[in-house]
């Protein structure tokens, strides 16, 4: 099928539907204001599943709306114009930012500037407008193509750990002596690692699934790596833990260690979506806070201004896929048949050296 559109089930995200009827929403003429992408290729990681678990919560549902019980999951990667009716983006341009599992999405271009353009649809008005900003793909704007399929698996996971690096500096590492990853195999976690080996003078402990710590360790950016089970060998000082795992026991367990010597508790994702959600509170040491990357990344810009926070950013990740680029076996697949097995697969949690994209065959 040329037109797709894949859909979960929002409250079972392993059952899975094309939606029959879009390729006569992709065919249907356009109206005022209104630009169609069809979508190339995209990437899928532990990520995109929290923005299913995390749907109602956070509103990732009301990105591309389906009628109930499908939702449809945003995932990050590149589109081209097809069709437009807006001044500014023509038919042809590439754009780097969030689309549908898909083959097109309809948006409703506005703020279009020499960057790319937001999407104002009504239903995304009120959503973080990280979310909503299309960048123009060109290589004279920081898109080199090499670096495509780099940027949809790593480059959303790269900036949260880039903020992430940025709080704790700012916050002085809250006193910490070591920062405590959780699910260490993680992209988002490698991210942050890297960053703090290179850039800060911190000890880094990653905590990651026994099936997971020789990869994790064979990464060479973490100062102690150990397997959730054997977290009671930790040595105890002050620390600040970024929870990665959302797993209720394992960071019940950290608190409990480290108890009063957690100087901080950062709730950043839900990779143990499958594990028992229910924590007890209080827990000793410092109180969990949720981490939301968009809100950060506004607070980071209104300090220090845009074009600061893009310049440092574009020099942190170039030299940090120098050397990511070589961790990862990529599983490309091509059609809706593999997407499907791809997003099994991803929800079911595969080996973190697996980097899945999606790409649609050219032609
Ligand atoms: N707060 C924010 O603003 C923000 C921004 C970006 C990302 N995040 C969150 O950070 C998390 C990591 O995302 P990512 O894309 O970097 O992940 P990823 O690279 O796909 O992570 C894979 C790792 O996560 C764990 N995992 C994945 N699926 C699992 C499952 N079903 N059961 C148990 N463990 C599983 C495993 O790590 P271990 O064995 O090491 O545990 C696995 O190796 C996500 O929850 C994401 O939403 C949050």
């Amino acid at each position: 099928m040329s037109e797709f559109s894949f859909r979960v089930d929002r409250m079972r995200l392993r059952e899975t539907s094309f939606d029959l009827g879009f390729a006569d929403t992709v065919k249907a003429p356009l109206k005022a204001g209104e630009a169609m992408l069809r979508v190339d290729a995209f990437a899928l990681t532990a990520n995109n599943i929290t923005y299913g678990v995390a749907g109602d919560q956070i509103g990732y549902w009301q990105f591309f709306p389906q009628t109930l019980p499908w939702g449809q999951i945003p995932v990050w990667g590149f589109g081209t114009v097809i069709a437009s009716d807006v001044e500014g983006v023509d038919v042809g341009q590439r754009f780097y930012g969030y689309f549908p599992m898909a083959s097109h999405v309809l948006v409703e271009p506005g703020k279009v500037s020499a960057h790319g353009f937001f999407c104002q649809a009504s239903h995304r008005r009120d959503l973080p407008q990280a979310y909503n900003q299309y960048s123009l793909a060109t290589a004279e704007l920081g898109f080199p193509p090499e670096e495509d399929r780099m940027r949809m698996l790593l480059n959303p996971l790269f900036t949260t750990a880039f903020l992430l690096a940025a709080q704790l500096k700012d916050a002085h590492y809250f006193s910490a002596e070591s920062i405590l990853l959780t699910s260490a195999s993680s992209k988002t976690a490698m991210s942050l690692a890297y960053l703090l080996n290179r850039y800060h003078d911190i000890n880094v402990i990653g905590l990651t699934s026994e099936a997971n710590v020789d990869f994790v360790q064979s990464l060479g950016i973490y100062q102690c790596v150990l397997a959730y089970d054997a977290l009671d060998q930790i040595v105890v000082g002050p620390a600040a833990l970024i929870d990665i795992a959302g797993n209720a026991d394992v960071r019940a367990r950290l608190h409990d260690r480290f108890a009063e010597q957690l100087y901080h508790s950062s709730l950043v994702g839900i990779t143990h979506y499958e594990a028992d959600p229910g924590g007890r509170a209080p827990l000793p040491g410092a109180r969990p806070t949720p981490f939301f990357a968009p809100s950060q990344a506004e607070k980071m810009i209104k300090n220090g201004g845009q074009d600061r926070f893009r310049a440092e950013l574009a020099a942190q990740w170039s030299d940090f896929i120098g050397r990511a680029k070589d961790w990862f076996e990529l599983q490309v697949v091509n059609d809706p048949v593999g997407l499907e097995s791809v997003y099994q697969q991803v929800a079911g949690n595969p080996p973190p050296k697996n980097g899945y994209l999606f790409e649609r065959h050219s032609g």
